[in-house]
C-alpha cells in the first residue's frame, strides 16, 4: 500500500497518478456513486447491473467531432455514476474512430479505472470490404471484435453483441461465435441487438444449450416506436430472464425540445442522415406538445419523461442515450419511472394522435 495514493475514490499507484497528472485530465469526482441520480438494474435475472441511463457513443464520437468534448461527456456521465458505455465496431464516421477516441479516453483519464466500467460494443454491420467485412459469420465477428479490442487498448469488452440479425448465417454458428468469445475470455456477457421476437428466440435456444451469459437484447424502443410492444418482444424478455435495453429512447433528439421551435444547425437532424427532417410533421409537434405538458405537470422536462417512460417497466434495464454535449446528460439524469394510471392513460392517447 505504500506506494499507492487514495485519490478519486481508490488506491492508485504513482504511475497512474503521474500519467493523469501530465495530461492535465481530472480525476473522477470521489462522489460518483454518491449523487441522487442513477440507480442500477440487473440485466434480466444475470448478476450484471446497469446505471438505468447508459451513455451511447455512436455519434458526435467521430473523427470529425471535438475530442475535448468527447472527453468531457464520458467523464461527466461518469462522474454521476454513468458507468456503462456503447459503443460498435463502426461507429464513426470513420468506422472504428469512436472506439479509438474512447480508448484513448481510457488510457488518458480513466486508466486504473476498468473495473467500474461496463464497456460494451458489438459487430454486424459493413466494417470493411469483401465478404469477411459484414454479417453473422464466426470469420467476420472474430476479426471484428480483435480489432475493437486493439482499438480501445482492452483485454476484454464487458458485453459483445451481433449488431443485428443475418440471415446468410445459420443462427447456430453466430451464437456459437460469440459464446467462443466469453471461453476465450474476450468477452463477459453476451448481447443481440435488433433481433425481433421470432429471431430472439430461435438464438435463445441456442445459447440455452450452450449455457452462454447472454443478458440482452439491444433494441429500439421510446415513446414513438412501441416495436418490441407490438412483437410480444418485451413480454417474452421478462418470461425468459434476459433484459432489453433500450437505444433511441429520445427518438434521436426528437423527444426534447430540440426541434420544437425549427431545426437547429447544429442538431442530429441538420448533421447526420440518421434522422430525417420529414419525420418533423405536424402531428408530431402536436404530440410533443402535449407530452411536454404532462411532464411540466409530473415536475419534469421532456427528455426526462420520455426516458422515465421506458423505464417504467421492469423487462427494461437501461436506456442508452446520446448526447453532443454534457450539458444534455445531466438534463437526461433525473429519471423517475414512476407513473400513475391516469398519466400513463394520457401518454398513450397522446402517443395514439387521439389528444
Ligand atoms: N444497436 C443499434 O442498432 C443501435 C442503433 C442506434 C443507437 N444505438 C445506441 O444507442 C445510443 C443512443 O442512441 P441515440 O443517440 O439515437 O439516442 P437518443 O438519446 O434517442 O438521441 C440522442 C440525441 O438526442 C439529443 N439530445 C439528447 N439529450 C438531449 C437533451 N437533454 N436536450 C436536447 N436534446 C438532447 C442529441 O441530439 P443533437 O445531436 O441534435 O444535440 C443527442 O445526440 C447510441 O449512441 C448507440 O450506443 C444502438
Amino acid at each position: 500500500m505504500e506506494n499507492k495514493k487514495y485519490l478519486g475514490g481508490q488506491w492508485l499507484d504513482e504511475s497512474t497518478i503521474k500519467h493523469l497528472m501530465q495530461n492535465k485530465e481530472r480525476i473522477p469526482d470521489p462522489m460518483r456513486y454518491k449523487k441522487e441520480a442513477v440507480h442500477y438494474r440487473r440485466a434480466g435475472k444475470s448478476g450484471l447491473k446497469l446505471p438505468e441511463v447508459s451513455l451511447g457513443l455512436w455519434h458526435n464520437f467521430g473523427s470529425f467531432d471535438s475530442f475535448e468534448n468527447m472527453r468531457d461527456m464520458v467523464l461527466t456521465a461518469f462522474d454521476h455514476g454513468v458507468c456503462h458505455f456503447d459503443l460498435a465496431n463502426n461507429y464513426g464516421p470513420r468506422g472504428g474512430a469512436a472506439e479509438e477516441n474512447f480508448g484513448r479516453i481510457l488510457r488518458e483519464n480513466l486508466a486504473g479505472y476498468r473495473d467500474e466500467l461496463c464497456i460494451s460494443t458489438k459487430a454486424g454491420f459493413g466494417m470493411w470490404k469483401g465478404p469477411y467485412g459484414d454479417g453473422g459469420s464466426k470469420k467476420y465477428l472474430t476479426a471484428s471484435l480483435d480489432q475493437s479490442l486493439k482499438r480501445m487498448g482492452l483485454d476484454y469488452v464487458d458485453i459483445f453483441y451481433h449488431h443485428r440479425p443475418a440471415p446468410e448465417t445459420p443462427i447456430e454458428e453466430t451464437c456459437y461465435a460469440l459464446h467462443r468469445f466469453v471461453e476465450q475470455g474476450k468477452a463477459l456477457y453476451i448481447g443481440i441487438s435488433n433481433y425481433n421476437r421470432a429471431q430472439t428466440e430461435a438464438a435463445v435456444a441456442v445459447f440455452r444449450e450452450l449455457r452462454t451469459p447472454f443478458v440482452l437484447n439491444q433494441v429500439c424502443y421510446n415513446l414513438l416506436d412501441r416495436t418490441i410492444e407490438e412483437d410480444g418482444l418485451k413480454d417474452y424478455a421478462a418470461a425468459q430472464g434476459f433484459g432489453i435495453i433500450a437505444y433511441s429512447p429520445l427518438a434521436q433528439g426528437l423527444l426534447t425540445e430540440r426541434y420544437r421551435g425549427g431545426i437547429p444547425t447544429d442538431s442530429r437532424m441538420r448533421k447526420s442522415f440518421t434522422l430525417k427532417e420529414e419525420r418533423l410533421t405536424d402531428a408530431l409537434l402536436n404530440k410533443l406538445a402535449a407530452l411536454h405538458d404532462v411532464a411540466v405537470r409530473r415536475g419534469q422536462t421532456l427528455p426526462e419523461l420520455a426516458l422515465s417512460w421506458v423505464l417504467k417497466d421492469s423487462a427494461v434495464t437501461s436506456v442508452i442515450v446520446g448526447a453532443s454535449s454534457s450539458a444534455q446528460i445531466l438534463d437526461n439524469l433525473r429519471v423517475d419511472p414512476c407513473f400513475s394510471e391516469e398519466e400513463l392513460e394520457e401518454i398513450e392517447h397522446i402517443c395514439r394522435g387521439e389528444n
